[in-house]
């Protein structure tokens, strides 16, 4: 089982950008540490991170025609990116789990980080538990990825 794991604007910054909000571990280490979680559940996991929009709708795009599922954090366009939202719910449609992301807990941030406009199109959405709402998220594909795509 396939899954692209979608990172979007400022988080190869991790580890230097507001370690107060997102913690002092690198996106090398988040990486690695997908990597692993992956190989674990018996997902073949491809980690990556773009500043752009036009970029992560290809990725999206391409985890559609692959037949891949998709962990997506995708940064601030969470709040305002129609574009990647169409491209999600493509994803979602063709019959593909995508888990929306976040390090953070962005109800309990401000205002702007209270709207998504990805989460009505993801099957489900984790946040608030670090690096681990990546590793819940890669239980959630686990769980229920080959249901899905059967
Ligand atoms: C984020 C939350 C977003 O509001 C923010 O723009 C990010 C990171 C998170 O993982 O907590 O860049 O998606």
């Amino acid at each position: 089982t396939r899954v692209l794991l979608l990172n979007g604007p400022n988080l190869g910054r991790l580890g230097v950008r507001e370690p107060d909000v997102y913690g002092s571990a690198s996106y090398t280490d988040l990486v690695a540490a997908g990597e692993r979680w992956g190989a674990e559940r018996g997902l073949d996991v491809v980690v990556r991170q773009t500043d752009s929009e036009s970029e992560l709708v290809g990725w999206l795009h391409e985890a559609v025609d692959s037949g891949a599922h998709v962990v997506l954090n995708p940064a601030a366009f969470t709040h305002y990116s129609y574009a990647v939202r169409d491209a999600a719910a493509q994803v979602t449609k063709a019959g593909l789990v995508l888990v929306e992301v976040h390090l953070s807990n962005p109800y309990a941030r401000e205002e702007f980080r209270h709207t998504s406009v990805i989460g009505a199109v993801a099957t489900g959405t984790i946040a608030g538990f670090g690096f681990d709402s990546y590793r819940l998220a890669l239980d959630a594909v686990a769980a229920r990825g080959s249901a899905a795509q059967s």
